[in-house]
């Protein structure tokens, strides 16, 4: 059944059934409006219709004949025609109490009194166009499920991933990232793997560029996947993680990347000075049109583990405190964000999300790029967890936890619930 209107979700309204998904975006707010009043009719307005409807058949008077003349004349002579007449004040239960009226200007409340006033009033909408999938595909052929995040897999790239990517589609979602899972044998402390232009993600780019030219496809651009060691850059033997080193191997990954086909690269890393130095490269290899979307703001954050399970990629040893943020620190993400737009990122992530929904408003209020929220695999594991064990409703969770993420300021959302959410939005249940 339908989720709440704030959602403008109709999952079970049948006009809302085959849209295009394609053209669902311009479709959306008219469709979805009209379903929400539409099923949400109270019960006492229910009655009223019911009352009309017997009273004059269908709904409509019976037409007389007359002219406007003749109508105004019977009016101004006295002979008005009949209306049904205003409803009796529904009834309190017995024993509430007898009250004189707070004596209120403002009732905030009249603007939410109905389904169809809450629907006009909404200050943020939600789209499936919003949502940006991440994928984690493999070498294998079968899909490998992901045990600390139900519903995810390891996609076999040539198989699994195709279809994934081809239902995302169908029910409006086009832009995906990947993250690869990197066979052992071509892990090594230089993270060489990630600049192999037959590697994974590149075979994987091709391919889908090749199937679906106009799906936008970001990637990755950080060593961890590719790295012995498990760090987003190259690890002195001190444990210091060398900056300028590791960010001439993610230029060499970036280009690497934009070569395959990517629109979008991710720099997830943190390290200083990336963003300016991944523009230079793609820009001297003739990648002008190749996007940017800097992780500005990303925490050294616990909310990250089942990633790092389902890619196997967590650090060998240590923590990666000293390049990603203190989760205490708000207006460091200032100086972040000053850095990449000057460095020419085209849009700005924040990651997590939900537990930084400050930061993502700190970023939407200082800067004029768009912002992107990444809505993490700890997050999504736990509003799975908690919908499994039925502590929550899942899939009104899911919906509420992305529209405060819109709310706050985020232009895209990054979420494994990219297809689960898009299939509800477009009024089908999986
Ligand atoms: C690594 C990377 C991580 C995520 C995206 N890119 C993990 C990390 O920084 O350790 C986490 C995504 C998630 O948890 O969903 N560069």
């Amino acid at each position: 059944m339908a989720t709440t209107p704030i959602f403008n979700a109709s999952c079970s309204f049948p006009s809302t059934r085959g849209i295009d998904c394609k053209s669902f975006i311009g479709l959306r707010s008219t469709v979805s409006k009209v379903s929400v009043a539409s099923s949400r009719i109270g019960t006492s307005q229910r009655r009223n219709l019911v009352v009309r409807a017997s009273e004059s058949g269908n709904g409509h008077a019976k037409k007389l004949g007359m002219s406007d003349a003749e109508c105004e004349d019977a009016v101004a002579s006295g002979n008005v025609p009949e209306a049904p007449p205003v409803p009796p004040k529904p009834a309190a239960p017995a024993g509430t109490p007898i009250v004189q009226p707070l004596n209120l200007n403002r009732r905030p409340r009249r603007n939410r009194a109905s389904p169809v006033t809450r629907a006009a009033f909404q200050e943020t909408d939600i789209s499936p166009a919003n949502f940006v999938y991440p994928l984690f595909i493999h070498e294998g052929e079968e899909d490998t499920p992901i045990g600390a995040m139900p519903g995810c897999y390891r996609l076999g790239w040539r198989h699994g991933l195709v279809e994934e990517v081809a239902k995302a589609r169908a029910v409006g979602v086009n832009s995906i990232v990947l993250f690869p899972k990197v066979p052992e044998a071509l892990k090594n402390p230089t993270g060489d793997e990630a600049y192999n232009d037959n590697g994974l993600v590149p075979r994987t780019i091709r391919l889908l560029k090749d199937k679906y030219p106009d799906l936008v496809i970001y990637t990755d651009v950080a060593l961890d996947p590719y790295s012995s060691d498990g760090h987003d850059g190259i690890v002195r033997e001190d444990g210091v993680i060398m900056n300028d080193e590791t960010v001439h191997q993610l230029c060499k990954q970036a280009v690497s990347q934009a070569r395959a086909g990517a629109d979008v690269v991710s720099p997830s890393d943190m390290m200083d000075g990336r963003v300016g130095a991944i523009r230079a490269a793609l820009d001297a290899e003739g990648f002008q049109n190749v996007s940017i979307m800097s992780y500005t703001a990303k925490y050294a954050s616990s909310f990250y583990g089942p990633f790092r399970e389902a890619l196997d990629s967590n650090p060998r040893f240590g923590d990666k405190k000293t390049y990603q943020m203190n989760p205490a620190n708000y207006r460091e993400a200032l100086i972040e964000a000053r850095e990449d737009e000057a460095e020419g990122a085209d849009i700005l992530l924040v990651k997590p999300g939900l537990p930084y929904l400050d930061i993502i408003r700190l970023l939407r209020d200082k800067s004029s790029l768009p912002i992107a929220a990444y809505q993490v695999s700890g997050e999504y594991s736990m509003i799975k967890a908690g919908g499994v064990l039925k502590m929550i409703d899942e899939e009104k969770v899911m919906m509420e936890s992305l529209m405060c993420l819109r709310r706050a300021g985020a232009d895209i959302i990054l979420t494994y619930f990219a297809l689960q959410a898009a299939t509800c939005l477009c009024g089908e249940k999986r």
